[in-house]
């Protein structure tokens, strides 16, 4: 193996500038909103640098992008994966990082004309953020099979717009074939940490052992608009009260159940959505996290209790849909074990932590072993405008990444 290659830290650190200014926002951060105009602008980016690099890029038909680099055998990739997918309010390097360190480990390798007994693969899979389209990970899962291609073509997102048009529109409704089990020999993710772990005990990289279980539930209450002034209380069936019930429930559940359970009510819409108005109608949804399967269950079941009984109290019918439910997923322990130890190797301050957020390396576990290095996102910010990590700290971790990919590529 090359001990003595180092990547560019600065050719890196550019790079996501200059993503991120596709799809900038007014005054900071990025919107691109999973297979948006925004999306379709990184997405060319992205793949205009695989193709320069060398790598020989396929898009699937959910819109993958899989840019390989030959070894000296034939055979499945070391694959190093993320997305470029934002919320609509996200910052530079969410998922980002992860694809364009891999972007950087192929230009390092081409640079020291370095190759690879294994072929290696960069890739960025369609919608992981599930903000416009449920469920999050959807590329990924299409990906490895577990979520059938149609069924995931028909998704309507929250504009009413399918993902089957979207990827028309925007030229990415690839014709590769998704990948069968067996076709990727490894699977590594670099990405920032998105809590505030790392910074607050001082460590530069995160051997991530795992990924929380995950539960998304949309709640649609259904009561009757009457007027906000004539109305006794005793005679309202009013959709929005019950909504907020419903979110002051999620959060006094998290507090009970304690541990690491969290519970987040990001999405509310009431209708008529007016001063004077009783509400009639109410979407809403709750999103579930917790590191225990069990204990997930359990809130799933209190809350799905509480919304039952709050609703028929107030007289107002509930609808109840499963947008995204994932259980926890733990990494290939030798790879964990391999980051931890890289990192020590480097002199570079680690420490073992699950993590909090869904990531497509989660769902390729399920196919190979996989394995995420974190590195610290500064105050624990993201999904934020403000989401920064350090130059110093994407180099660290781009670094062990390199080092990583070498060795499961030798
Ligand atoms: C994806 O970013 C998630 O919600 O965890
Ligand atoms: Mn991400
Ligand atoms: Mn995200």
């Amino acid at each position: 193996m090359r001990e003595d290659l180092e990547i560019d830290g600065g050719r890196l650190s550019r790079r996501l500038d200059e993503l991120a200014r596709l799809g900038a926002l007014p005054g900071g951060g990025v919107c691109r909103l999973a297979l948006t105009d925004e999306d379709k602008a990184g997405r060319d980016q992205v793949v205009r640098w695989m193709r320069e690099l060398g790598l020989a890029v396929t898009i699937d038909g959910i819109g993958n992008a899989v840019g390989v680099r030959e070894g000296l055998t034939e055979g499945p990739p070391v694959m190093i994966g993320s997305h470029i997918d934002t919320v609509r309010t996200g910052g530079p390097y969410d998922g980002n990082l992860g694809v364009m360190a891999g972007l950087e480990v192929v230009a390092t390798l081409n640079d020291a004309r370095v190759v690879t007994r294994r072929p290696l693969a960069v890739a960025f899979f369609t919608n992981e953020e599930g903000s416009r389209f449920q469920p999050d990970m959807m590329g990924s899962l299409v990906y490895v099979g577990a979520l059938p291609l149609e069924r995931a073509l028909a998704t309507v997102g929250i504009d009413g717009t399918t993902v089957r048009e979207n990827l028309a529109r925007i030229g990415y409704a690839g014709t590769a074939l998704v990948a069968r089990p067996g076709e990727v020999h490894a699977y590594v993710e670099l990405h920032v940490e998105q809590g505030p772990v790392l910074e607050a005990e001082g460590f530069t990289i995160g051997a991530v052992e795992g990924v929380q279980g995950i539960s998304w539930t949309e709640l649609t209450l259904a009561g009757q608009s009457n007027h906000a002034g004539t109305t006794p209380m005793r005679l309202r069936h009013d959709a929005g009260y019950v909504a907020a019930e419903i979110a002051t429930f999620a959060r006094r559940l998290a507090r009970e159940l304690g541990g690491d359970q969290v519970a987040t009510v990001g999405f509310l819409t009431l209708s008529p959505n007016l001063v004077n108005v009783v509400a009639n109608r109410a979407v809403m949804t709750v999103d579930l996290r917790n590191t225990d399967e069990q204990r997930l269950q359990e809130a799933e079941r209190r809350l799905f209790a509480f919304v039952e009984e709050a609703a028929a109290t107030e007289g107002v019918g509930v609808a109840r849909r499963s947008l995204a439910r994932f259980q926890p997923v733990a990494f290939a322990p030798e790879l964990v074990a391999r980051v931890e130890g890289i990192a020590k190797e480097l002199r570079l301050p680690v420490r073992r932590l699950p993590s909090g957020a869904g990531h497509d390396a989660q769902i390729l576990a399920s196919v190979c072993p996989a394995c995420m290095i974190f590195v610290p996102s500064a105050r624990g910010v993201s999904h934020n405008v403000e989401e920064f990590t350090s130059p110093a700290d994407i180099a660290s971790g781009a670094t062990v990444l390199l080092r990583l990919v070498l060795e499961l590529a030798r």
